[in-house]
């Protein structure tokens, strides 16, 4: 459910017909809808009401300091990976107390940048991360709280590249060796081991997965409970999945009754606060939240071949030529006539440069606006300056008004902090 709909055979963000706002603020550009950013988070966090819980934005859906200001004020916490994250969710007002850190590589300055701002949890992935954090805690006479993110070997089915949880993959500690990690980190002074956390992958369309590693992870709190280990904290990640064409994932109320079936009665913690769920969800939350419109520049055949080729190209969102993944596109005031099956592919230098092959599509002519849709997750925030474009504005609707909350770059953003040597005189 999102607020980009038809008014007067034109495409509007909530109250505002797109067309004015593309010639407001120019093409390409991300819409997205505050009240649908609104809606989605507290229905997944109102969701898990019954449950003592934590929803933890997950930052690289989409970092907007606007976006993470409105999550933040509707009392959600952060999933982050890396020290920009860190910053962008302190500057957005943050409390650090709500804030997750996961990833594989994290580096000695984002450890100790992460115990200096006195976040809730660092999830652990590794024991050489485990050593380093010891290390960077003691330094700085920081008691660490950790989770250790355990590998557990499930396969969510979901696109290979969108899978975290197996063997294959590099994420989290192999879930066999928990509770060796634990007994490990629970000497080190500097350490406490007080969360279990997993993330097993990203566009997940059945509940199943999320139940059967709650099932192990409840099994190990259990364990490590007779080990004397005290679990607070029970992340189960993020990965929820919406519908981009005909997928029907499971809405988040059915997932956190599963959950709560899941969990009824379970004593596995004697800490004192009993256990508290955190959920990490991205696309969930913003993916069907954002739009990303583009103008037609031409449209040609060649060979048997349509082509309509649009302002916004691979650099603006990558998700078609990265994993084939689909985004419906509408035409912002579609035009009468027969649909046609046509290619829609951005200005790069790629052949991978499309947002969409063979799709049928009523009349499209140069000047059309087009809208690319469930563009709000993993869109601008994988967007990138290839073939030196000036990254696309983020414009926030909210009724009838709007807020340019990224100006679009300009050229001089293209080269900002690059030298050219002295000695290379023109
Ligand atoms: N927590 C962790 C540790 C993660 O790695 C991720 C996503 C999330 C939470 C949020 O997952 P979500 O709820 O959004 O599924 N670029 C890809 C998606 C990569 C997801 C990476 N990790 C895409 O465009 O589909």
């Amino acid at each position: 459910m999102h607020y980009f709909q038809f008014h007067r055979r034109e495409l509007h963000a909530e109250g505002l017909p797109i067309s004015r706002l593309a010639k407001a603020v120019g093409t390409p550009v991300y819409l997205y809808s505050h009240q649908t950013l609104v809606r989605h988070f507290n229905a997944f966090d109102r969701a898990f009401s019954a449950l003592p819980h934590l929803t933890c934005y997950s930052v690289k859906a989409n970092s907007n300091l606007a976006l993470l200001r409105i999550f933040s004020r509707l009392g959600g916490g952060f999933d982050i990976v890396s020290g920009g994250e860190l910053f962008r969710v302190l500057r957005a007002g943050a409390d650090p107390r709500r804030i997750v850190f996961s990833g594989v590589g994290k580096t000695e300055a984002e450890i100790e940048a992460a115990l200096r701002a006195g976040i809730l949890l660092l999830n652990v992935e590794s024991i050489p991360e485990l050593e380093l954090l010891s290390r960077v805690a003691r330094r700085l006479k920081l008691r660490a709280r950790i989770s250790f993110r355990l590998n557990p070997d499930i396969n969510p089915r979901s696109h290979p590249y969108l899978t975290t949880g197996t063997p294959e993959n590099k994420f989290g500690i192999d879930i066999k060796e928990a509770l060796s990690v634990y007994r490990r980190a629970a000497r080190l002074p500097y350490v406490e081991p007080a969360g279990i956390d997993c993330h097993i992958g990203s566009q997940i369309t059945s509940i199943r997965p999320f139940v059967a590693v709650l099932k192990k992870l409840k099994n190990l709190v259990s364990r490590l409970q007779r080990m004397g280990i005290c679990i607070s904290y029970l992340d189960l990640g993020g990965g929820l999945g919406i519908t981009y064409r005909d997928e029907s994932p499971p809405h988040p109320d059915e997932y956190a009754r599963a959950v709560g079936k899941e969990l009824r009665g379970f004593s596995g913690s004697q800490s004192p606060g009993g256990i508290t769920l955190i959920l990490e969800p991205g696309r969930v939350i913003v993916g069907n939240a954002g739009i990303l419109v583009a103008r037609v520049l031409y449209s040609k055949k060649v060979g048997r071949k349509e082509f309509v080729i649009t302002d916004a190209g691979m650099n603006d969102l990558i998700r078609p030529a990265l994993y084939d993944s689909y985004h419906e596109i509408i035409p912002v005031r579609p035009r009468g006539g027969p649909r046609k099956k046509v290619d829609v592919v951005g200005p790069i230098c790629e052949s991978g440069d499309f947002l969409a092959r063979d799709r049928k599509l009523p009349p499209l002519k140069a000047g059309d606006l087009i809208a690319i849709m469930g563009a709000g997750a993993y869109g601008f925030s994988m967007s990138s300056n290839y073939n030196s474009r000036p990254r696309a504005a983020e414009v926030l609707v909210r009724g009838n008004r709007f807020t340019v909350i990224r100006r679009r770059e300009i050229p001089a953003d293209l080269v900002r902090g690059e030298v050219i040597p002295r000695g290379l005189d023109p």
